[in-house]
């Protein structure tokens, strides 16, 4: 499970059916393509079709994770944690001190992997996401000094 780096221009109809698998609100390709356009934009995947893949972008010294999906039948099994470290890394070595992300208060999933990953809270929107979510749909902001220190 060697993650694959991609930089503009990459084949992005394959990270907009992976984020399909993951998401409800569609990303395009198009979209995809326009953020991966951007300076300091990068990507990860790992196993194309039946994996998964990481968006991140590096502007200055902070890096962000734009989004992060694993397919329904390939988690539980380190592909997540393989994409966000190598994201991380690349990061650092693009410069970044620090990495934010952002996540549904009600992604219990998501938070437990960030968590053991080292990030922690550093602020909240309160309803961001509407009625999408359950609980209220508060956005948790997350971040982590880097490197990311593995335990
Ligand atoms: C969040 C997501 C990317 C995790 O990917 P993954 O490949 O399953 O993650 P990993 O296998 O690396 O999990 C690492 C650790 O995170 C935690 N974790 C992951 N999924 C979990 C779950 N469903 N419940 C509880 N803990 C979980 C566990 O501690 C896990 O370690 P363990 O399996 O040894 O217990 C995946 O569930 C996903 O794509 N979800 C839908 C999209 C999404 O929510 N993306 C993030 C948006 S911010």
């Amino acid at each position: 499970m060697t993650p694959v780096l991609l930089t503009h221009p990459c084949d992005v109809d394959i990270l907009a059916r992976l984020h399909a698998t993951s998401f409800t609100d569609l990303w395009s390709a198009d979209w995809i393509a326009r953020l991966m356009a951007q300076p300091g934009t990068y990507a990860y995947l790992v196993d194309g079709d039946v994996g998964g893949f990481i968006l991140a972008r590096v502007a200055g010294d902070e890096a962000e994770v734009l989004t992060l999906a694993v397919v329904p039948a390939a988690r539980r099994r380190g592909i997540g944690t393989i994409l966000l470290r190598a994201a991380a890394e690349k990061a650092r070595q693009m410069g970044a001190e620090t990495m934010f992300l952002e996540v549904a208060q009600a992604n219990e999933a998501a938070k437990a992997l960030y968590i053991r990953l080292g990030f922690a809270e550093v602020a909240r929107r309160r309803g961001y996401y509407g009625d999408k979510v359950g609980d209220g749909g508060d956005a948790v902001i997350l971040s982590v000094k880097l490197p990311l220190i593995w335990l």
